[in-house]
Formats: structure tokens, sequence, C-alpha cells
């Protein structure tokens, strides 16, 4: 059974256009953002959603999320069929069955690196006769969390004593932290420098080695070369769907990074 399962996924924006004075007729310029995509993805891929801007990236990315509903087509998540699901359904499936990463690492400041992984557990929403987590627990199971990141040393620090990866690294230990059926990653290395960059690709491997599923946006080759399949958008449709033969491995590119980067600073 796949993860993600996309038929026929349309996604229409419904324009006004009286607001624009410049045109004569009245009614609604309809914006078609999606139309019509097919995509399926089982447990364990790595895989990467690019194309242009304005392709339907980020449109896609929010009916993945269940942020926002198609207009048209079915997606079922993890067995869930979520058209026909309501809002409680919807919240339900992204406290549990998603880890969303973004870009701009969305951690709260005043709030301890613990303190934010611990947060979606303290919100975890419980299926009938689940129990609720103790405090002892909840805690035992961010800090496990945050070892697995490589941040066992720093639970205690506020985002303002880390590096860009290293709150990239809280924000996947936040994600991860609700055991998601797939992790949804928003250009998630937007913001960081390119040894910071291979590290965060370096973890996203690592834990798709461990099997996590892992979908991620980026507009930049590079990045999807550390992925394990390609799909690509183009006004609004998948038009490739493409295996990556020889994925590159992120911590072996960090090594040669690092090596030149001393070379250079020797030289200087
Ligand atoms: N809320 C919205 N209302 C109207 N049109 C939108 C809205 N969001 C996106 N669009 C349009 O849908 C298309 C796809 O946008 P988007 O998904 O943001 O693309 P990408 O993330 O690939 O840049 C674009 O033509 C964009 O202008
Ligand atoms: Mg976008």
């Amino acid at each position: 059974m796949p993860v993600i399962e996309l038929k026929g996924i349309k996604r229409e924006y419904v324009m006004d256009a009286r607001k624009d004075a410049s045109s004569k007729d009245e009614g609604a310029v309809v914006v078609r953002a999606l139309r019509g995509v097919d995509f399926s993805a089982e447990e364990g891929e790595f895989v990467s959603v690019m194309g242009p801007s304005g392709s339907g990236k980020s449109t896609l990315m929010n009916i993945l999320g269940c942020l926002d509903k198609p207009s048209g087509g079915t997606y079922t998540l993890d067995g869930i069929e979520t058209s026909t699901s309501n809002s409680d359904t919807f919240a339900y499936i992204r406290n549990r069955k998603i880890g969303f990463v973004f870009q701009s690492f969305n951690l709260l400041a005043r709030t301890t690196a613990l303190e934010n992984v611990e947060l979606p557990l303290f919100y975890r929403r419980r299926e009938k006769n689940e129990n609720r987590q103790t405090a002892a627990a909840r805690k035992e199971r961010a800090m496990s969390a945050l070892r697995d990141v490589g941040l066992g040393q720093r639970m205690d620090h506020f985002p303002s004593q880390l590096s860009g990866g290293q709150q990239q690294r809280v924000a996947i230990a936040r994600a991860m932290v609700n055991d998601p059926a797939f992790i949804l990653a928003d250009e998630p290395t937007g913001n960081l420098d390119t040894g910071m960059t291979l590290e965060i690709m370096g973890l996203f491997q690592q834990l798709n080695e461990q099997g996590k599923t892992i979908i991620m946006v980026t507009h930049e080759p590079e990045l999807a070369a550390y992925t394990r399949r390609i799909i690509t958008l183009r006004d609004g449709e998948l038009v490739s769907d493409k295996r990556v033969t020889k994925m590159r491995s992120a911590p072996d590119d960090l090594a040669k990074w690092k090596k030149d980067h001393a070379l250079l600073s020797e030289g200087s």
C-alpha cells in the first residue's frame, strides 16, 4: 500500500475579475494551478518535487500536507481517504501523519530545543482508547528524537544559541517526534550555506536509510541529486517522474567540501 496516492488531483483558484477595472465582463477568472496530477509514493522513498516558479509546487505541497483540499481527484494518505475527511481528521493527519520541515525552521524563540521538539507531543491528537502520554514519556521521546539528529548535547539551547544547520536539525527532530508516515520538506536548506546544506541533506539521507519516507520541494537540481526520485511539475501538470540512478552521497560531498575549504583558508 502506498503511503501517498494522488489520483487526478486538480486545484483551481477562482479569482474575482470584477475587481479588475480593465475587465469589461463580469464573472470569475479561474487559475488552474493543478490539472489532474497522478502520483504515488511507497514507504521508504525520498522524492524531490521540482519545477519552475508558478508550476504548482506550493499548491501540491499544501494538498500533500492537508493544509488545502483539491478541487477534484482523490488523495489517500497511509490508507486514509482525505477528500471526504472533516477538519478534525485533517488536524489529526497533520499532527500524526506528516512531519513538516520549512525553509525558515519555524522554531519558537523563547523555547529550548527540547521544548520545541516536545510541542507536537503536547498537542498530540489521540485516537480513541489511546492514553495520554505522561510528561516523562514525552520528554524521553523528544530527547531521543534530538539524539537521532545529533543534538544530544544541545537540548537546553535556545534557537538563538544554535547555528542555522542546528536549528534545522531541531525542526527535523520536531517533525519526526510523532513518528509520521512521511516528512514534507519545503526548500529545507534555502536559508543555509553550503556546508550546512550538505549536513542537512546527509541527515535526510540517513533518516531515509532508516526507512523514513521524505518528500522535498527544491528548485536546485544539485540538491535533487541527493534524493532517489525526481518529479517535475510544469503548468500544473506532472511532466516527468524519474528514478535517480546514481544518488550522490551528501556525507561524501561534505567531506570533500570541508577538505577544499580547509585548503582554501590555509592558502589565504
Ligand atoms: N491563492 C491563490 N489564488 C490564486 N492563484 C493562485 C493562488 N496560489 C497560487 N496561485 C496560482 O497557481 C499557480 C501555481 O502556483 P504555486 O503552486 O504557488 O507554484 P510554485 O510553488 O511552483 O511557484 C500560479 O499560477 C499561481 O499564480
Ligand atoms: Mg512555491
